[in-house]
């Protein structure tokens, strides 16, 4: 096994590329490339700046201390599927031998085409491997918490968290090496490749947004639901992209063919410094031409012989702005959701504040303001308004400039209602705030639909 860190060469890049293909007409390995491509590069630690100490796409993942890492159970099969075609290309790295045999694999069961780079400099020594833990579990107690501790520390947002979690469209789970999954299904027991495991979906060599509707369904207990699958149809935030790929697998496409350039670049340190590009389809940006019917709508700017004139710069820029600003419509409503839901928690708070807490008493001198605070702690309060178990605590002040003071707070408390559509008021007369029950659904519908109309452009 090599350990020497240097980069890539061009034309070796693309025969191994051809030699990934051939190898995978009669293994059917793609899923398990593309977990180890996504394994290599998922231990990206953004709060670290050296390398390779930060982790990622380094190839680092070919030592055993890294193979043998709990979440990268069963990894070294995929690697003894690709250390031949390493061996026979002296100069391609592993970590990109790991990304190409990623990108090609998913390319070649019908997914998008993806903007890949290379060059990636490999690490040289077992001592540059990441420390066990930095990858995702299945299980965790908090699903949606660890799933963004861990995919934000590698500089990953919501959306791109479930654009790739629908990489699991592919191939299956085995309790022999990670622990989950039924050890064969019907979908699974007669190959292809090795038999067994159990699939997320039923067409497991296919990549297309199937993941992402049998999840939403659920009616089929042979297809696996990891609990990290299925948040992501309940964290308000996971769901707005989930819905939307579920409906719209060339959405799904756009979004993951970014998401896994992205990913695929992470920690990784390139030579040369801009990387090298196979297709002459260069950075992240997903280029929509490349993956659909090849001829897909390039909004008017794309594809001449005078590609670098100002206007059509201008244009080409544009473009970018306008797919930004559409991709950012369901960030922002997404936070409006999460923003819905936190007004309905304060109103709650309110409420029980009120209930149990406060009670406001009129004086017996009418120049004495006084609030009650209840005696025992914790305890529900009588809503009387003179309980004479409450402690008082009144503040006497002159007659004349508290009446003025008063009369000015009743005109602020006639003139200051804030109207709320989630069903709040505060009704002046009994000094109480209404709360309308409203089931949690429904609020979740008009919360979305408001952040949705008003993002409507
Ligand atoms: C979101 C957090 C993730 C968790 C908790 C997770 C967990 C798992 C687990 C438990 C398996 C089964 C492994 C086995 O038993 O062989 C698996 C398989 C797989 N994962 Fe993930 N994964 C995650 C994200 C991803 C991402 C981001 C990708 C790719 C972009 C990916 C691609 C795959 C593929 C293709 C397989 C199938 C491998 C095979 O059939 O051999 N996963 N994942």
């Amino acid at each position: 096994m090599s350990t020497v860190a240097v980069a890539s060469d061009p034309s070796q890049l693309k025969s191994a590329r051809e030699d990934i293909k051939e190898l995978l007409k009669t293994k059917f390995a793609h899923p398990i490339l593309v977990r180890l491509g996504w394994h290599d590069a998922g231990t990206y630690n953004k709060n670290i700046e050296e390398w390779p100490k930060r982790g990622g796409a380094n190839g680092s993942l070919r030592f055993e201390v890294e193979l043998k890492h709990g979440a990268n159970a069963g990894l070294v099969n995929a690697l003894n599927l690709l250390q031949p075609i390493k061996d026979k290309y002296s100069g391609v790295t592993y970590a990109d031998l790991f990304q190409l045999a990623s990108a090609t694999a998913i390319e070649e069961v019908g997914g998008p085409k993806i903007s890949m780079k290379y060059g990636r400099v490999d690490v040289s020594a077992p001592e540059e491997c990441p420390e066990e833990g930095r990858l995702p579990s299945a299980g965790p107690p908090k699903p949606a918490e660890h799933l963004r501790e861990i995919f934000y520390r590698m500089g990953l947002n919501d959306q791109e968290i479930v654009a790739l979690s629908g990489a699991h469209t592919l191939g299956r789970s085995r309790p022999d090496r990670s622990g989950w999954g039924k050890p064969e299904t019907k979908y699974t027991k007669s190959g292809p490749g090795a038999p067994g495991g159990q699939s997320w979906t039923i067409e497991w060599l296919k990549f297309n947004n199937s993941y992402f509707k049998d999840i939403k369904e659920r009616k089929d207990e042979d297809l696996l639901v990891l609990p990290t699958d299925a948040v992501l149809f309940e964290d308000p935030s996971f769901k707005v992209y989930a819905e939307k790929y579920a409906e719209d697998q060339e959405a799904f496409f756009k979004d993951y063919a970014e998401a896994h350039a992205k990913l695929s670049n992470l920690g990784a340190k390139f030579d040369p410094p801009q990387g090298i590009v196979l297709d002459g389809v260069t950075g992240e940006k997903f280029v929509a031409a490349s993956y659909s019917s090849g001829k897909g709508s390039d909004m008017g700017c794309g594809g001449s012989k005078v590609d670098d004139l100002p206007l059509v710069t201008r244009c080409r820029d544009r473009k970018e702005l306008i797919k930004a600003a559409s991709d950012h419509r369901y960030a922002l409503a997404a936070a409006h959701v999460l923003y819905f839901h936190s007004l309905r928690d304060v109103g709650e708070a309110i409420r029980r504040f009120v209930d149990e807490e406060l009670v406001i008493a009129s004086s017996s001198s009418p120049g004495s303001p006084v609030l009650t605070l209840p005696s025992r702690e914790g305890k529900s309060r009588p809503k009387s308004k003179n309980s004479s178990s409450s402690t008082s605590i009144s503040h006497s002040v002159d007659d004349s400039s508290h009446n003025k003071r008063k009369n000015k707070e009743e005109e602020d408390i006639e003139d200051s209602h804030l109207h709320l559509s989630s069903g709040s008021e505060l009704n002046s007369d009994s000094g109480h705030i209404h709360i309308h029950d409203t089931s949690e659904e429904e609020e979740e519908v008009a919360a979305t639909r408001s952040a949705f109309n008003f993002l409507q452009f």
